[in-house]
């Protein structure tokens, strides 16, 4: 029963009921361990959480539910999330739960630099120690922007709590004279449009604020929009929670309803372990072929995989991958934007279409909710297909992501076939190279540089160690004379990656990376290239004599890491098919009990 005489100033009645006895609590909480005694300890730990004025009876061993926070205003995708985070409590006090809320590293894609990938891990480290340090039974964790998603999950997994992922969900459709312009993907094509001169400056940056004009994260299917997707299908997240608009009410909604269940799963005791199977894994690789999704979705599986245990292979993105069909019309691939996705019915739609047609690998996959995936949206209704198509009308007949391989990337290397030029999925050129990236934005703009629309434009030096943090310049502009010509696409090859917003014929994550003594960094101009996404084939076609001397010379450079952070990160971190994980982070460190320093 609730000691109402805990609220007052005179502490001294709320004292003498301490004295009774130690608050009735549930030994199986983590909590416990910290409120649940009558002695020095439990004193501590309760007086000093009181002075947020926290009355006597919430310390009676109900479940304590960590509402891990990615606010920042330096994140603008994430900046509404206080309003998310006090949703979610509504539902935790609804359910009978303890809310605290706690703010983690919150990497925002758009401002930080030199990369936010650089500092996912150190979320995730953040993340992980923050949940074990402290007196959490579960978690909600909050994220948006892209590496907030993958970063809340990798250090929630390796904690294994009871977890539930409430994404920020997407902005409004982008406006531009009249005209639906989407995040990202609009920015790449205006500065193409720019650079070809069908712009001039001032239309170029007047479509600013049209572009973003409300809270949420990019609206199209790039990296934030796959992950909210990943988590879904993954089931970390309650239905619809990928795309629900950031500023529709039923997303706050989504948040209270995130806050009841996750009371029930600390009571229940049903960690991200149970959810996260490789038979979830399987279902989101499915998942992203049909939704069109990110190549980062690649990096970004493997390494919550890795935290939690379970085995993944670039291959399984071919093997489970293959032959499903882009069934989601979406910007970069197709014509719409997220909000319409939502409209149309979103990803329990999806899943529908694929579980109907049985290309849902594992229906029976357990979620959040406690119900299999297969039971959230059976029933699942679907009011537009267009923007999610029929299995046999689809956008692309297969979406899935291409593992391609060859004595340029021996531990492989990813491409995106729905984003890319179809005519050059299988091509041979001659390699115009660049050592790093600004090699290449000093070289790309002259105009005598001998490179034609046939050439492969091969980028060095921005993987993991090289950047480092592996940059999203994968995608990097064609030369200004090619495109005041119309060329709109060429075969570019790097170590780095894209952003989930771009688009074009761009072999990415070539592993190993040119820093780490990979074969791209043997590559040299006029070299003959041949790329063969049916076959999964990347050659460096120099002869083997010529390719053995030239990697027996190879000096590895990586960019010099002063110290701090990136000295740890560029010391640790593993190639693009590992995860990019740092390699003591990789495996579950499990949620057991550090012991009190007091
Ligand atoms: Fe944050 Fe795209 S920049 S989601």
């Amino acid at each position: 029963m609730a000691d109402l005489t805990a609220s007052h100033p005179d502490s001294a009645a709320d004292d003498a009921q301490t004295d009774d006895a130690a608050p009735k609590a549930t030994p199986a909480l983590r909590s416990t361990a910290w409120f649940g005694t009558a002695d020095k300890n439990g004193f501590m730990y309760r007086s000093w959480m009181k002075n947020q004025g926290i009355p006597n009876h919430e310390f009676d061993g109900r479940p304590i539910i960590g509402i891990c926070n990615t606010w920042s205003e330096l994140t603008p995708c994430n900046a509404h999330f206080r309003k998310l985070a006090e949703h979610v409590k509504r539902g935790v006090y609804e359910a009978g739960g303890f809310p605290v809320e706690f703010p983690v590293f919150s990497n925002g894609e758009s401002n930080l630099r030199p990369t936010a990938m650089l500092t996912r891990n150190l979320a995730a480290m953040d993340v992980e120690e923050a949940i074990r340090g402290n007196p959490i039974d579960a978690v909600v964790l909050l994220a948006g922007c892209d590496k907030t998603t993958p970063a809340l999950l990798m250090g929630a997994a390796s904690c294994d709590v009871p977890a539930i992922l409430v994404s920020g969900g997407p902005m409004l459709n982008g406006k531009l004279d009249g005209k639906d312009i989407g995040s990202g993907t609009a920015v790449w094509q205006l500065h193409e449009s720019l650079k070809a001169g069908d712009i001039d400056l001032h239309q170029f940056l007047s479509a600013e604020a049209g572009m973003s004009r409300s809270a949420g994260t990019c609206n199209t299917m790039g990296t934030a929009s796959t992950m909210a997707c990943m988590a879904e299908a993954l089931g970390v997240s309650l239905p619809h929670n990928a795309a629900i608009p950031a500023v529709d009410a039923r997303r706050y909604v989504l948040a209270h309803m995130s806050g009841i269940r996750i009371v029930e799963m600390a009571r229940q005791g049903l960690s991200l372990s149970k959810v996260l199977t490789r038979e979830a894994f399987e279902n989101a690789i499915r998942t992203n072929a049909a939704i069109g999704g990110s190549t980062n979705a690649v990096i970004h599986l493997k390494a919550i995989a890795g935290r939690i245990g379970v085995p993944l292979e670039l291959e399984d993105w071919t093997a489970v991958g293959r032959d499903t069909p882009t069934i989601v019309d979406l910007m970069p691939s197709g014509r719409f934007l997220m909000e319409e996705f939502y409209y149309a019915g979103g990803l329990p739609a999806v899943l529908r279409r694929l579980g109907e047609a049985g290309r849902l690998p594992h229906p029976q996959a357990l979620t959040v909710n406690g119900k299999a995936l297969w039971d959230n949206v059976k029933d699942a209704p679907l009011y537009n297909d267009e923007v999610i198509r029929p299995l046999d009308k689809p956008l692309l007949p297969d979406g899935s992501i291409r593992i391609l391989r060859g004595n340029l990337a021996p531990r492989g290397a990813v491409l995106k076939p729905s984003a890319a030029t179809p005519r050059l999925l299988r091509h041979r050129g001659r390699a115009v190279v660049f050592e790093n990236l600004e090699h290449y934005k000093a070289r790309i703009v002259d105009e005598s540089l001998d490179v034609d629309e046939d050439s492969v434009l091969v980028l060095k030096h921005c993987g993991p160690r090289g950047y480092p943090g592996m940059a999203e310049v994968g995608n990097m502009g064609l030369p200004p004379k090619l495109l005041r010509r119309g060329v709109k696409d060429m075969v570019r090859i790097s170590d780095a990656r894209m952003s989930g917003t771009a688009y074009g014929t761009v072999v990415l994550h070539v592993a190993p990376e040119a820093a780490a003594g990979g074969p791209l960094a043997i590559v040299r101009d006029g070299d003959w290239i041949e790329l063969d996404c049916e076959t999964g084939r990347l050659h460096l076609d120099i002869g083997d004599a010529e390719y053995a001397h030239r990697m027996a010379g190879i000096k590895p450079q990586q960019a010099p890491a002063e110290g701090g952070y990136r000295k740890l990160y560029v010391d640790h971190v593993l190639q693009a098919d590992e995860g990019c994980d740092l390699d003591f982070l990789v495996g579950c460190r499990g949620h057991a009990v550090p012991r009190h320093s007091h």
